[in-house]
């Protein structure tokens, strides 16, 4: 039995559904039973507990390995528990902000509960996701929406920015590959998509998909940032200052040791946007 943490969550569901369709069976931490037996397909066991809140997780004790989807900037202080519990696996989902050169309080946490995890005496795998998308993802089915309800597209720093999104469903999947390999011990692995490209690229793709024409307004990203900054230090509130920091850099990561450690094989931003709309359309 696989014990699930954050499979209510846009990722966690289809973390989930690939791993009963690889013929494990699923046991998930929920927050709200009522709320996730609505999400959750009826053969996953469910237990109600929060990770903040006990001493140690609910239904643990049977698990042959456990898959924190939740962050790991709230599941690494768990390391201990699956050790003291006697859950030898457990793979955990951090994030590319962990190698951001932005920093803020959300990627000192990140980094923090990596480093948390890493020290444990389990047998421990990371996943760091890039922008991970798919229906109702806040990154790119944003901005599809965006791209149908409006004629122009803001975009920083010309939109050479690289990013390199990976399709949801392929997340997923490799939690399901890397779960039974024992050699991913140890590992930390970016888990992206197959290639990176530019925002500006990404932004034609979307609108492609969408069969829309969309002017693109380029914004200069010093000036958004010294903005952002003064917006930042006026109100003390820090997300949209990160935001743009984190647009400014470039986001793209070698998947090499996914692919060959556990065959990671993502499919391309244009397949994965295909799928995506297949599945809004069948929904
Ligand atoms: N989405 C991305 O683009 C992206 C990129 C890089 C990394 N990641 C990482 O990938 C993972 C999944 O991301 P996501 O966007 O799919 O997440 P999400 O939709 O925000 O879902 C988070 C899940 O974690 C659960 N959770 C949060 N705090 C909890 C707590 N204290 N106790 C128990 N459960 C808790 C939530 O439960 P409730 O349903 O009760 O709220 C939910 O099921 C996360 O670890 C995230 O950091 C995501």
């Amino acid at each position: 039995m696989i014990y699930v943490t954050g499979g209510t969550g846009f990722t966690g569901r289809f973390v989930v559904d690939a791993l009963l369709a690889a013929g494990e069976t699923c046991r998930c931490l929920v927050r709200d039973r009522t709320m996730a037996r609505r999400i959750l397909p009826s053969s996953v066991d469910l237990v109600e507990g929060c990770l903040t809140g006990f001493s140690s997780l609910p239904g643990l004790s049977e698990a042959d390995a456990v898959v924190h989807v939740a962050p790991i900037a709230i599941a690494g202080s768990r390391a201990r528990v699956s050790a003291d519990t006697g859950v030898e696996r457990v793979l955990y989902f951090s994030s590319t902000w962990s190698v951001s050169s932005v920093r803020t309080p959300e990627s000192e946490a990140v980094t923090a509960g990596e480093e948390i995890v890493m020290e444990q005496d389990i047998e421990w795998t990371i996943f760091r996701p890039t922008m991970i998308f798919g229906s109702g993802d806040r990154n790119v089915s944003r901005l599809g929406k965006w791209i149908r309800s409006h004629r122009f597209v803001p975009i920083l720093d010309g939109g050479h920015r690289l990013v390199q999104p990976v399709f949801v469903e392929d997340v997923a999947q490799a939690v399901a590959d890397a779960i039974p390999r024992r050699s991913t011990h140890g590992g930390v692995y970016e888990i992206a998509g197959p290639e990176p490209m530019t925002y500006s690229r990404m932004v034609d793709r979307i609108a492609e998909i969408e069969e829309r024409t969309v002017a693109k307004l380029y914004l200069p990203g010093s000036l958004c940032e010294t903005a952002a900054r003064s917006f930042s230090a006026a109100t003390g509130r820090r997300a949209f200052r990160d935001r743009i920091l984190r647009m400014r850099e470039d986001r793209a990561f070698s998947i090499d040791r996914a692919s060959e450690d556990f065959g990671f094989a993502p499919r391309s931003f244009v397949e994965g946007l295909t799928a995506m709309r297949r599945l809004e359309l069948q929904a």
